[in-house]
């Protein structure tokens, strides 16, 4: 390639293709293609931002302490037993995702260590919270057989949970045998580890746990339950109430976004129909009575609304839960629907409004941990937590910006036209440290590479992006860590720049040596 000719054309046709693409963004949706870049920049910001307070809470966080909820400019903190002890180690996972640096790697295991330190039996209380965020994430990231072993040793206790008369995991521990909405996410410790070495009765289980829930617990309006008791005899439900939310009747904000988020999961784990009912119903329930800045009063049903207290924690576990909806929701215009609901909503929790931007330690302000013991109004870490899953999981969605038409390929070895053919089943491979560089032919506004690895659900791979317009100067894009967790398309966004080349370096996965990138495409934005 000669990169001289390329240097002398490229800065007027920058400045032309710069024009050109402005132009066709006008033209487009004139506003929205506005929001657009400016929900990309919040993103970027609030990644950074992230990464900041994170590091400063797990410098003030001692081993086998988590972060809980703030008082004041500081965190209280809970030990491994605690429920949301998963999500904070899965938060430091998350951040290890973001960054790829290899500190967070050794935080996060470290983190979570005290969690996995404790007996695991069929008597552990909340073994889907503690360990599906935890250690579950970890292994996706590293494929630390370690970490595997440990999450499926979980499920299996939590099986031992199951009662087949009731058709249900046991939640609480006491004399009745209980069942919150939040233990859906047992359900996925089961499921994944029915796919990672457990035995396939994980699988039933975990179904007649989410089937059992979506029977008992939905109301006729979408809205759900907090607690039901059933007698072990018959199976037959004995009461329903709730003990976190405000009253018998009413939709605790967080219980509703645990159920859009676990049966979302179980129906992408099953593609049963039931669980897509039962999460549109949640979903569309939830969102019909939301207050217009996307974040629920702690109970919809609250009388002391509009001042009641807000909780962000509910809005972030919502967002998350919605973008796995929309990611499997067969019916377009709902998935456009649940989509756009969850970056409305990550957008509010990215404002001043939510965002924590000053003496808070917390990523998000405004959370309810309980109001009924008046803990509302804090940073809650498992919130954050939900917040950066949130904004990861966004990477699966297909990117606001436009797509850039790639001109050619060249990669350091390997074939690279096979990571441009629009065939997944094709892929550039390679073995080791390698680049694959894609060229765009004339300078454009990019902000986002987009890529599908090949075994990208078995195996995880770290990305380092760079760009240039002349061939010779690279700039700095990103780096980061693809999931582990899908084989499918993921975007990896960074501050919008004129250029013509987008460089990606890799140097292996987590399982082997060998770099395989299925599809790689680039966009305006992410
Ligand atoms: N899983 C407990 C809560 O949401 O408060």
């Amino acid at each position: 390639m000669d990169s001289r000719r390329h240097a002398r054309v490229a800065p007027p046709v920058a400045v032309a293709a710069l024009l050109l693409l402005l132009l066709l963004l006008l033209l487009r949706s004139g506003p929205a293609a506005a929001t657009t870049v400016d929900f990309a920049s919040q993103v970027r910001a609030a990644e950074l931002r992230a990464v900041a307070r994170m590091a400063a809470t797990e410098r003030h966080s001692r081993p086998g302490r988590y972060a809980k909820y703030t008082v004041g400019h500081a965190w209280t903190y809970t030990t491994a037993q605690g429920w949301a002890s998963g999500y904070v180690s899965g938060g430091v996972w998350l951040m290890y995702q973001m960054t790829a640096d290899a500190r967070w790697r050794r935080r996060a295991a470290a983190r979570q260590a005290a969690i996995g330190a404790m007996p695991i039996t069929s008597d552990s209380l909340n073994l889907g919270a503690l360990f599906f965020p935890s250690y579950i994430r970890g292994f996706s990231l590293t494929s630390d057989q370690r970490f595997r072993e440990k999450a499926v040793e979980a499920a299996l206790a939590a099986a031992g949970r199951y009662d087949p008369v009731v058709g249900a995991m046991r939640s609480r521990a006491g004399d009745a045998f209980n069942v919150i909405v939040d233990s859906l996410v047992k359900s996925q410790l089961l499921w994944w580890a029915a796919d990672h070495g457990g035995p396939a009765t994980l699988r039933d289980i975990a179904y007649r746990h989410v089937w059992t829930t979506a029977r008992d617990f939905m109301r006729d309006d979408g809205s759900t339950w907090h607690i039901v008791f059933y007698d072990t005899a018959t199976g037959a439900v004995t009461l329903k109430t709730t003990s976190a939310g405000y009253g018998l009747e009413s939709m605790w904000a967080r219980g509703q976004a645990w159920a859009i988020l676990g049966f979302a999961a179980a129906y992408r784990e099953t593609g049963d129909e039931l669980f897509l009912q039962a999460a549109r119903r949640a979903t569309d329930r939830y969102l019909a009575d939301l207050p217009a800045d996307m974040v629920p009063y702690w109970d919809f049903r609250d009388p002391a609304i509009p001042a009641a207290p807000r909780d962000s924690s509910a809005a972030a576990i919502a967002a998350s839960g919605m973008i796995d909806l929309a990611l499997c929701e067969p019916d377009a215009p709902n998935r456009a629907r649940y989509a756009a609901a969850a970056r409305s909503t990550l957008a509010s929790l990215m404002s001043p409004a939510y965002a924590s931007l000053g003496a808070n330690p917390a990523l998000l302000l405004h959370g309810t941990y309980s109001s009924q013991a008046a803990i509302s109004d804090r940073g809650l870490a498992f919130g954050d937590a939900f917040f950066l899953e949130a904004l990861v999981r966004l990477r699966r969605l297909r990117p606001q910006g436009l797509m850039l038409r790639v001109a050619r390929a060249q990669a350091s070895a390997g074939e690279a036209s096979l990571a441009v053919d629009r065939r997944l089943d094709t892929a550039w491979t390679a073995r080791g440290a390698q680049w694959l560089e894609l060229d765009l032919g004339v300078a454009c506004s990019v902000g986002a590479f987009r890529a599908a690895l090949l075994l990208g659900d078995d195996r995880a791979a770290r990305l380092r992006v760079v760009t240039s317009s002349d061939h010779r100067h690279w700039a700095r894009a990103v780096t980061t860590m693809a999931s582990g967790q899908t084989p499918g398309y993921e975007t990896f966004g960074f501050v919008p720049r004129v250029a013509r080349y987008v460089r990606v370096f890799l140097d292996g996965t987590t399982a082997d040596s060998v770099d395989s990138v299925a599809e790689a495409r680039l966009f305006t934005s992410s």
